[in-house]
């Protein structure tokens, strides 16, 4: 079944565990997150950026995404990641998304409040979820202080005003992570006090974006078979279980899926060489996602907890 995220998410908020949004850009990865959380009686929410509708096209994910859905006995939101086109995410809330997000965090404060309020009136008519952002999900650099690093962060002092003049139903908030395989450079470290505040300030479930884990196993083997992934490095499983004991009620899982899916894919073809069945090979990493899916539903506590 679709739901919206609001729904999936006040349930999680007020259960103390997270849903995952998985990304999705292909039917592979369709199969592998539907599946993988219908055995777990687990909501899921499938997250399609506006690269994936480039690559796959809008029809084809949404009626997958469908169809999909309905075969589980489980809840899943189809949700619209990192929205910055508005005609996008027109197109979304006006032809099945049961969520979208707005991602305003690149804008002055007043700018972010105005584009984000926009899409929460456009939404609301067709019952569609909102989720803004505030902060940036800046990689750490070189040459950047802790001070500098963490201006970027999310204010609490901004949070409320935030909230009350968009009306969002979920807030994506900057505590430390970043996008893709390189997130820190020696130890991890996240902005945990920051994010309590918060939790103590808002009462709409939050989002932690940027949350894969790099398995340094899947690293490893990858690049056993061809891979040059280097100094790649994720959130450790603790601050995920941290970070949801403190209210994150929305974690963000796209890299962990990339990698498993061309690891194993990549073994494949080693371990089979006079192979060329498609079918084959994106079976390997139709069940690498699988893996993937099922470890971050258990680390997310949401396992048995359709209701
Ligand atoms: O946060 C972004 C997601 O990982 C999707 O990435 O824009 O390359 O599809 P993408
Ligand atoms: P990762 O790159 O850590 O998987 O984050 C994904 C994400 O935040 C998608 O919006
Ligand atoms: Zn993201």
């Amino acid at each position: 079944m679709l739901v919206t995220n609001k729904e999936l998410l006040d349930a999680a908020r007020d259960g103390k565990y997270a849903v995952g949004a998985f990304n999705i850009n292909n039917m592979e990865f369709i199969q592998a997150i539907t599946e993988t959380a219908g055995e777990l009686n687990s909501p899921a929410i499938l997250a399609v950026s506006e690269g994936a509708i480039k690559y796959a096209g809008f029809e084809n994910l949404v009626s997958m995404v469908r169809i999909a859905a309905q075969r589980e006995n489980t809840k899943f939101s189809l949700h619209l990641d990192h929205g910055k086109d508005m005609k996008v995410i027109e197109q979304c809330i006006e032809n099945g998304f049961t969520s979208v997000m707005i991602d305003g965090s690149h804008l002055p404060f007043e700018e972010n409040i105005a584009v984000t309020r926009e899409v929460v009136q456009k939404a609301a008519s067709r019952g569609v979820s909102v989720e803004g952002e505030l902060g940036k999900l800046a990689g750490i650099e070189d040459n950047v202080s802790v001070s500098e690093q963490d201006a970027k962060f999310t204010d609490p002092d901004e949070v409320v005003q935030f909230v009350e003049s968009t009306g969002v139903d979920s807030l994506a908030v900057a505590i430390g992570t970043s996008h893709g395989a390189y997130k820190f450079k020696g130890e991890p470290r996240l902005g945990m006090n920051r994010l309590s505040e918060i939790v103590s300030r808002v009462s709409i479930p939050l989002v932690l974006h940027g949350a894969s884990g790099v398995n340094r196993e899947h690293v490893e083997i990858a690049n056993r078979f061809g891979a040059d992934i280097g100094d790649a490095r994720g959130v450790p499983d603790d601050a995920i279980r941290e970070a949801v004991k403190r209210g994150i009620s929305k974690v963000n899982i796209d890299t962990d899926m990339r990698i498993a899916f061309t690891t194993f894919i990549r073994k494949k073809f080693f371990d089979d060489p006079g192979g060329f069945d498609p079918r084959k090979y994106l079976g390997a990493g139709r069940e690498a996602i699988a893996g993937v899916v099922k470890v971050k539903i258990k680390l997310f506590g949401s396992e048995n907890k359709v209701a």
